[in-house]
């Protein structure tokens, strides 16, 4: 049997594997309520501008509502033959209100139609993951408060560098969430575009109102060129750029947090809703809700690739290898908000082992700078001679096994006669990170007020949040 939608020059249906390859209804069923929003606002402005009656729009719009309620309500029979959601849908719809249907697809085509459901689909992405990435930040900007003092060891090369605040720490992943936040937000106000109405690629001569489909789907205007709005995907490409910095992100953190786990760190137990033990090793307790988070990094960059590469060298404009945007985006999107929530969970549960942390702070010779700058600002000497001075005072110790701040007087003032007792103040890991007041460092009343001013501006977020979903 030839297709129903375009089957006029077609003898024959197409070749069992032809079917297969070409159908998308197996994942583009997701753009279903997108679909259907988009239909009824194009429907609407046919009726608005008399490119359609009154009586055909209502019939229309009215199977419409059924449709979407047969699919929310798991009733739909999505057919393969049918190809699309697109095309499922307005099968339906023709079995619903009889010939009528065939007047929906006026001044329209599959490619300002799937252009546009996906838009919608993606910006509706963008705002869930900003609200889940929100919720991450207030998880950890909670725990950095409750924090702000806990020292640990602040790490280069990952050798012990300076002791730093667990706070300070956590807090640096708030900056990170809210870059990704920002970005997400640039990418949605540049998809914020409406491509119906472009049709097939040339525009229409039917006197449409692509103003008024743009206003009633919330887009801020219509896009200007009809030859651009129906081979762009830049929209897809940033959303899954900024969803794989992200990732990234993530990904580093979950690093941490299974460095932290074991046994040999010691510096945080993982609580038992996000870990799991071993089937032959009991003492095991491993961080898998973490090593997974690190591992779909993998697949979310993997589709950002994948998209780059099926649109290199695509000429204008639509052609069909475009419907490969679709199954990365869904799964790399799916993954990161799975990865956001796990994230939130184990956040909201990290247990620091302060004695353990502070204990690691102090090994290593953390303190050796704080030890270099009391020699500049108490004997006024060069920062280079007070780092070669300290070296040597470091390897004393060293010599000894015994930290910085066991030396007696006499054993330091071996190495630099003006050395005096009040060095012994700057050589605890509390009074180092303490000192470090400088804007943006880690001394725990810096971070105290940094939480703070985070926890405001996120209680400010939910408020914009709460506004919107009203509106
Ligand atoms: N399923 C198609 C896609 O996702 C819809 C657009 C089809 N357009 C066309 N000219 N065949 O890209």
């Amino acid at each position: 049997m030839s297709n129903k939608m375009w089957g006029g020059r077609f003898a024959s249906g197409p070749d069992a594997i032809m079917e297969e390859i070409n159908a998308s209804i197996g994942f583009d069923y997701r753009l279903a309520q997108q679909d259907i929003a988009g239909s009824k606002a194009h429907v609407a402005m046919l009726a608005q501008t008399g490119i359609l009656s009154a009586d055909h729009a209502a019939a229309i719009a009215e199977g419409l509502s059924q449709i979407g309620a047969e699919i929310e309500a798991g009733t739909f029979t999505f057919s393969r033959a049918l190809e699309d959601i697109h095309m499922n849908i307005e099968a339906r719809l023709a079995e619903l209100i009889g010939p009528a249907a065939g007047r929906l697809h006026t001044a329209r085509s599959r490619n300002d139609q799937v252009a546009l459901d996906f838009r919608l689909w993606v910006r509706d992405a963008i705002d869930a993951l900003d609200r889940q990435l929100w919720a991450l930040q207030q998880a950890l900007a909670e725990k950095a408060l409750a924090h702000a003092a806990s020292v640990m060891p602040g790490f280069t090369h990952m050798q012990s560098a300076q002791p730093v605040t667990f706070g300070h720490h956590l807090l640096a992943y708030v900056e990170m969430f809210s870059r990704d936040r920002s970005r997400l937000r640039d990418a949605r106000a540049r998809l914020n575009e409406s491509p119906l109405g472009a049709a097939a690629l040339a525009g229409t001569s039917f006197p449409i109102d692509r103003n008024a489909t743009a206003k009633a789907l919330g887009f801020d205007r219509p896009t200007a060129n009809s030859l651009d709005s129906v081979s762009d995907r830049d929209f897809v490409l940033e959303t899954l750029s900024a969803a794989s910095i992200c990732a990234i992100h993530l990904s580093r953190f979950s690093e941490e947090i299974v460095l932290w786990a074991t046994p040999q760190f010691g510096f945080a137990a993982l609580s038992d809703k996000f870990s799991t033990g071993s089937s032959i090793m009991p003492q095991k307790r491993n961080p898998d809700a973490a090593e997974l988070v690190r591992g779909k990094a993998g697949r979310i960059i993997g589709a950002l690739n994948a998209l780059l590469i099926v649109m290199k060298g695509l000429p204008l404009t639509y052609s069909k290898d475009m419907q490969e945007d679709k199954e990365g985006t869904f799964d790399a999107l799916h993954a990161l908000s799975l990865c956001l929530a796990a994230m939130t969970g184990m956040v909201g549960d990290l247990e620091p082992d302060r004695k353990r942390m502070k204990a690691a702070a102090g090994s290593g010779y953390a303190t050796a700078t704080d030890l270099a700058d009391w020699l500049v600002r108490s004997l006024k000497l060069p920062f280079r001679e007070a780092h070669h001075i300290t070296g040597r005072i470091v390897a004393l110790a060293a010599g000894k096994k015994i930290g910085l701040e066991k030396l007696t007087l006499a054993e330091m003032q071996a190495v630099e006669p003006n050395i005096s007792a009040e060095v012994h103040a700057v050589l605890g890991v509390e009074k180092s990170v303490r000192s470090r007041t400088s804007y943006g460092g880690t001394a725990p009343s810096n971070v105290r007020a940094q939480a703070k001013r985070w926890l405001a501006r996120l209680e400010k977020d939910k408020v914009e949040h709460s506004n919107a979903s009203r509106s």
